[in-house]
């Protein structure tokens, strides 16, 4: 059992973050605690990237397997040119255009990084946030912070405090608040040590404007779930654990407009006459159903799937640009996929 700590939560201007907030927080990550604090996709669970025993707190207060690497969070170049052997042309080109901001760049590891927070793995992850409270904390404490989500292994990345208290509180000292993040979903991962570079986490950034920037790249083949045996374990640890399991249940209904229509308003019936509560996301503006909520997606999806309800039924959407991180997040909550 860990010890129960009190977890302070501070509410921080996410734009003009008071810096003696920000040092407070320092001094904890320097002190090898660890916090949680927004940045643009989700908030993160950050301590020191560079100490091992900050990084084990992570995955014990995470629940994480110790094999799925966490990402480096890094506020200056000169830090990222430290953490990594080299730098690819391509790598140059998707950090001036994108940077700070929400993709992350598989690339071959330094020395300074300890091998727990690569997962023992020859690569580091790293990315820039573009988020003010994320970015003057790195600062402050002079060190990369190594940052997953601040969620429970296994549980819905959280995109406000709140849903970091539900998980994480009694675990850690302090909660940064800096009310909802803009973005939702995490980060793009691409690992750039491949001749043509692979997307391993479709997320923030999409495909299509990576490809404008550096041409062709590959999509992970486990994106959607649909070729789980295929999964090179090495290439991208992460997914071959279930993410993203909200605790209603979800099922995902894929097909053409008016075949989704009917099959959600027959299981809706279904389900109803059973006693349960029913959510139902859509796209759609004219279906006409007799569930406890009906909810227009927007791109916290993930969010909105948290504890309200025994069953969601979500509509697929588009797999383009967002749609393609959206339909990989939704496939992973789903505990049912029917396409009509
Ligand atoms: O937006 C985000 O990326 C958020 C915020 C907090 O920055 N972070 C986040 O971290 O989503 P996490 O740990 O939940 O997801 C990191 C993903 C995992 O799927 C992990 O397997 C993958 O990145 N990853 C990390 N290091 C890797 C490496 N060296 N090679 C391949 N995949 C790696
Ligand atoms: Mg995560």
């Amino acid at each position: 059992m860990m010890k129960r700590v009190k977890t302070e939560i501070i509410r921080v201007n996410a734009r003009k973050p008071s810096y003696a907030i920000i040092r407070k927080a320092a001094n904890l990550i320097r002190k090898g605690e660890v916090i949680a604090f927004p940045t643009e996709t989700v908030y993160g669970l950050g301590g020191n990237a560079l100490d091992p025993s900050s990084v084990s707190k992570i995955y014990k207060i995470k629940g994480r397997p110790s094999d799925n690497p966490l990402i480096v969070h890094i506020a200056d170049i000169k830090t990222f040119s430290t953490l990594v052997s080299e730098i690819p042309p391509d790598a140059s080109r998707i950090i001036s255009k994108f940077w700070p901001g929400p993709i992350t760049l598989v690339l071959k590891k330094s020395r300074i990084l300890p091998e727990i927070t690569t997962g023992g793995l020859n690569t580091v992850a790293v990315r820039m946030p573009k988020n003010n409270v994320a970015l003057e904390l790195i600062k402050e404490s002079r060190f990369p912070i190594a940052a997953p989500s601040a969620n429970i292994s296994g549980k819905p990345s959280p995109t406000n405090a709140t849903h970091v208290k539900d998980d994480l509180n009694g675990k850690i000292k302090l909660i940064l608040d800096g009310g909802s993040t803009e973005i939702g979903i995490e980060s793009t991962v691409i690992d750039m040590t491949q001749r043509t570079p692979v997307i391993l986490r479709p997320g923030g950034i999409s495909k299509e404007s990576i490809e404008d920037e550096i041409g062709k790249v590959h999509s992970h083949n486990s994106h959607l779930g649909l070729h789980g045996s295929t999964i090179n374990m090495n290439k991208s640890p992460g997914m071959k654990y279930r993410h993203y399991s909200p605790n209603a249940q979800v099922i995902l209904v894929e097909g053409t407009e008016f075949n989704a229509k009917n099959k959600i308003i027959d299981l809706t019936q279904k389900l109803k006459s059973e006693g349960k509560k029913v959510c139902i996301m859509t796209t759609s503006k004219s279906l006409k159903v007799n569930a406890d909520k009906l909810q227009y997606m927007g791109k916290t999806l993930e969010a909105i799937a948290r504890n309200l309800f025994d069953i969601i039924i979500v509509q697929g959407i588009q797999y383009n640009k967002a749609g393609f991180a959206i339909m990989n997040r939704l496939k992973k909550a789903a505990i049912t996929s029917i396409r009509v």
